[in-house]
C-alpha cells in the first residue's frame, strides 16, 4: 500500500464532504462527527457524484436517489447488493494521507 499526501485539506471540527484527486484515484474526504473517512468518489448505482450527498448513521447518502454506504466498511444499505470502496487516511504532523492498494497487489496479495 502507498500513502498519498492529501492537497488543500486540513483537519476541522466542521463536517465536509471533499472530493479529491489522489494517486490517481478520485476520492471522497468526508469529515463526520468528528472522524474522518475516505470512500470512492463515484455511486455504484448510477454514477452520481457523492460528494454532493451527506451523511446520516455513519453513512454517506448519494444524492440521485438517496442509496447509504456506510462510511468504515464501503457496505451499501441492505437490499441494495453493491459497494463503494473505502481507504485508510491518517493524520501526521497535521497532514492528511490516504493510503491506496495498486491494482495489480489487490489482485495478487503482495
Ligand atoms: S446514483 Fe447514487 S443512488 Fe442512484
Amino acid at each position: 500500500m502507498k500513502w498519498y499526501v492529501v492537497p488543500n485539506i486540513k483537519q476541522s471540527s466542521e463536517p465536509f464532504i471533499k472530493k479529491v484527486k489522489v494517486g490517481g484515484k478520485n476520492i471522497c474526504i468526508v469529515n463526520y462527527q468528528d472522524s474522518l473517512y475516505c470512500v470512492g468518489a463515484i455511486c455504484p448505482h448510477a454514477g452520481a457524484e457523492l460528494s454532493g450527498g451527506w451523511c446520516k448513521d455513519g453513512k454517506i447518502i448519494c444524492p440521485f436517489h438517496r442509496y447509504g454506504y456506510d462510511l468504515q466498511t464501503g457496505k451499501g444499505n441492505p437490499g441494495q447488493n453493491d459497494f463503494i470502496e473505502t481507504y485508510p487516511i491518517e493524520v501526521r504532523d497535521g497532514q492528511l494521507y490516504v493510503g491506496i492498494e495498486s491494482f495489480w497487489n489487490k489482485v495478487f496479495g503482495k
